[in-house]
């Protein structure tokens, strides 16, 4: 590769690579969302949430409403992780103000697989449709559920502690496991089809990972992504992925070693140079600002952006929250956290 085609790869790019970039890409989970006047607006003019996520021209706007406004370093895909087992077959909701409402689900046969392409082509346009509108330099992210946490919404029904999901891996594991496999293999079909249309790299968010003990950890995180991350380092060698094992704890150490992921996001409770000395040094960390010091704003917030980024100068580090950006923050403080980062000096050398 010539000097050029190095200085034009696009810095979130480069972090995933394994390259330490100063000072370090950024976006941020649900930046595309209800604390943005102009996002509020789209979504009325939608009527409700999963309309919006099925109409490209509406969607690709959202996805690119908070690049116009703040110039993150990634745009990612509007859409939701419970478009799987809508594609599956199993009915959907958003009850206002309450959350998810997923249909009964009492067998894995009656997922249907074949369905899936069909069903999610709108999302797939809206890829299209955001890659060509976006410059280069932008990285377009786009993302599924990790197989548990799309589970747990499928045998639960609705958020929660998800018992019954759990209670399944003790009492019906064959179950769990069809269930899990089902979505597995729909999310490889899903990914590819996000790839194929422009996703630049992906995005695993397993939310719930933190719920499972090592032993189930290992079969229901573990195992199902790295089959993921396995189909598709076949298809596309050069797409990089993210993993979110959300809440992990240690078992984040497994996930990084055990799944083949090229960068891990890390959750708010995560130290992140405690973690960084348990993950090899090409792999890239994402994260982890607590989203209430983003919503609180202020001199705290400009010293809190400061301190996760030094703690992973030099080593490849994507500036994001710990999750996802809080519906009543002020739009103001996202530009100011995008333009603290842009604004850090090399930090002072700590090593003599
Ligand atoms: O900006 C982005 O991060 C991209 C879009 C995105 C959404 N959901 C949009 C959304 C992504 C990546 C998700 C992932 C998602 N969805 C997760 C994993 C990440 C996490 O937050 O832990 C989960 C668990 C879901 C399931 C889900 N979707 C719930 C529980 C809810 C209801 C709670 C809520 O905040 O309203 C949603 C709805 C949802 N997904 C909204 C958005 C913008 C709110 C819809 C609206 O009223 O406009």
């Amino acid at each position: 590769m010539s000097m050029s085609d190095d200085l034009e790869t696009p810095r979130l790019l480069r972090v995933l690579a394994g390259e330490a970039v100063w000072p370090p890409p950024v976006w941020l989970m649900r930046q595309a969302g209800r604390y943005l006047p102009e996002y509020r607006e789209i979504r009325a003019q939608a009527g409700d949430f999963l309309t919006l996520c099925r109409t490209p021209d509406l969607a690709a706007e959202v996805t690119i409403q908070p690049i116009r406004r703040f110039g993150m370093d990634g745009a990612i895909l509007f859409s939701d992780i419970l478009i799987v087992p809508w594609a599956l077959g199993q009915s959907l909701r958003f009850a206002e103000g309450e959350g998810p409402r997923l249909g009964d689900l009492h067998d894995a046969v009656d997922l249907r697989l074949d369905e899936v392409p069909d069903r999610v082509a709108p999302i797939i346009q809206t890829v299209a449709k955001v890659r060509a509108a976006l410059e280069r330099k932008t990285t377009l992210i786009g993302f599924a559920g990790g197989p548990f946490t799309v589970a747990c919404y499928m045998v639960d029904g609705r958020g929660g502690e998800f018992l019954k999901t759990r209670n399944l891996a003790y009492t019906d594991p064959a179950l769990l496991g069809a269930i899990v496999e089902k979505v597995t293999q729909a999310t490889i079909t899903y990914l590819t089809m996000q790839i194929e249309a422009g996703a630049d790299c992906v995005m695993l968010f397993d939310s719930w990972a933190g719920l499972l003990p090592p032993d189930l950890f290992a079969t229901y995180v573990i195992a199902p992504s790295r089959q993921i991350v396995e189909a598709l380092n076949t298809r596309f060698p050069h797409v990089k992925i993210i993993g979110f094992p959300r809440l992990a704890g240690l078992l984040a150490v497994n996930y990084a070693a055990q799944t083949g992921v090229d960068a891990m996001a890390m959750d708010t409770t995560t130290d992140p140079a405690l973690l960084a000395a348990h993950v090899p040094s090409k792999l890239a960390l994402q994260g982890n600002l607590d989203p209430l010091l983003l919503r609180a704003g202020g001199p705290a917030l400009l010293a809190g952006v400061s301190r996760i980024a030094s703690a992973m100068h030099g080593r490849p580090h994507i500036f994001n929250l710990g999750h996802g950006i809080l519906p009543d923050t002020a739009p103001s403080h996202v530009a100011d956290l995008v333009g603290a980062l842009r604004a850090l000096a090399e930090p002072p050398d700590m090593s003599t």
